[in-house]
């Protein structure tokens, strides 16, 4: 998901002074480590501090005690996907019974901060955290659990979706495999948000409603941006089909702005320079689409946002364009989505056609006076608290003529709509989305895969 920003004039801001931020390309030496955190590790239970579920220290501790030589491999572990079925429905615990996931995409930080990647302090703090309840947000295997359901859903998902299905196909596929995969259990682990499937000029916010009969075409540029979640971490991640190569620069170029924003991405970066670094990767690319030549646009009122424990929206921006607020700034144990939205159009949404997603605003009390509000808002509550939800999905738990008391609800600013998110008709709108979290010793990109 994805939020809008009541923006006016993106104007660049004269630089000021400066704030300590990654500034040189960061990466990942895959070398550097041996992520052996999947199944049949049989060095589990010795004392090793990068064992305990922690992370795969980013210092390569762990290069002593394993070496155990494997070919270079991507950093990412694809172990478990290769026993998983078609269509995805082997629970990601069952292809790592030990229950370590695989540890993201690991990214020193550099500058300033480049002392952390060796410090003992932050890699005890890491080390402690790990140690505590399972629900704890520093441990990092709950939203690497999820982002695991993430790649192998998505991996069934890109292969399979067609032109000639409905969007309600593709909806229940991604959502099908994810129930599946993450095994749903109420509030504790599910779905994270509805199944995005916008198309074309439409940027974000759609999945279709009861009766929906819209149906992918050859020519569709189809965004699927789904979220998994396990103990309410949640890993909001997208990608952008398309069926017809004449748009392959678009998504290319989106695909880069958003790993500029990972890139960038770190401890005290702040969050305009963020987004002036996408804009400017997103804004040098040109897509010929049927002899006319169009700049490929950043839409400039959509953001990447951090997460908070079952809100997807924690109240932090990540512009994808530049903006004069040098305040923000990205901290320690922040979880980002780092999203960017790239356009043929003229790079600016509005809101767009019915309303599918919707979400509880938090913190609202307020009375309400009509009966059928009051059990729709216990539904709500019992099934989602303050997760997003669609209409699909209140239908599923049998709930029927809610559209008057939903909309009271949206009326009283208890819950809140998001209606889709549209460029002008015509054009072309790509998405790619990862979630990061800024460890105490470094950069993980948690859901990061061998496709994006
Ligand atoms: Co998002
Ligand atoms: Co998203």
């Amino acid at each position: 998901m994805t939020i809008t920003v009541p923006q006016s004039d993106p104007q660049d801001v004269p630089g000021t002074e400066k704030v300590p931020k990654p500034t040189k390309k960061l990466v990942l030496d895959a070398d550097e480590e041996d992520d052996d955190d999947d199944e049949g590790d049989e060095e589990n239970g010795k004392e090793d501090a990068g064992d305990d579920g922690a992370a795969c220290p980013a210092d390569g501790t762990k290069k002593k005690k394993k070496k155990k030589k494997k070919p270079k491999k991507k950093k990412t572990a694809e172990a478990g996907s290769s026993k998983q079925s078609s269509p995805p429905r082997v629970p990601v615990s069952k292809l790592f019974p030990n229950g370590n996931y695989p540890c993201g995409e690991e990214t020193p930080y550099v500058g300033e901060n480049s002392y952390r990647t060796s410090s003992a302090e932050k890699r005890e703090l890491e080390r402690l955290a790990a140690q505590e309840d399972p629900d704890s947000p520093e441990n990092y295997n709950s939203i690497r659990r999820a982002a695991e359901v993430h790649r192998q859903v998505r991996k069934y998902v890109s292969e399979t979706i067609k032109p000639g299905m409905t969007m309600t196909e593709i909806a229940e596929m991604v959502e099908d495999g994810t129930r599946a995969l993450v095994e749903v259990d109420g509030l504790h682990r599910g779905i994270g948000f509805p199944t995005g499937v916008s198309l074309n000029h439409c940027a974000a916010h759609y999945t279709p409603n009861a009766g929906d009969t819209i149906v992918l075409s050859s020519d569709d540029v189809l965004k699927v941006d789904f979220g998994v979640h396990v103990s309410g971490r949640i890993v909001d991640s997208a990608f952008t089909l398309n069926f017809n190569h004449k748009y392959d620069k678009l998504l290319e170029a989106v695909r880069a702005a958003t790993n500029t924003g990972v890139r960038e991405a770190g401890i005290d970066a702040r969050l305009c320079d963020i987004g002036a670094s996408i804009q400017e990767t997103m804004e040098s690319y040109e897509v010929e689409v049927d002899g006319k030549v169009h700049k490929v646009k950043a839409i400039r009122n959509l953001t990447g946002h951090n997460i908070l424990p079952y809100h997807i929206h924690g109240g932090k921006s990540v512009p994808i364009v530049a903006n004069s607020d040098e305040t923000a700034i990205m901290e320690e144990g922040d979880h980002f989505a780092v999203e960017t939205f790239g356009s043929t159009g003229r790079g600016y949404v509005m809101d767009d056609g019915e309303c599918s997603h919707y979400a509880k605003t938090p913190d609202v009390n307020k009375p309400i006076r009509l009966a059928r509000a009051k059990t729709l808002l216990n539904t709500i509550n019992k099934h989602f608290d303050t997760l997003p939800f669609c209409k699909r999905y209140l239908d599923r738990l049998g709930e029927t003529r809610y559209y008057a008391a939903l909309d009271n609800l949206v009326n009283l600013g208890i819950v809140q709509a998001y209606p889709p998110l549209s460029d002008i008709q015509g054009c072309m709108t790509a998405q790619y989305e990862h979630t990061i979290i800024l460890r105490p010793t470094c950069k993980e990109v948690v859901s990061r895969g061998d496709d994006y």
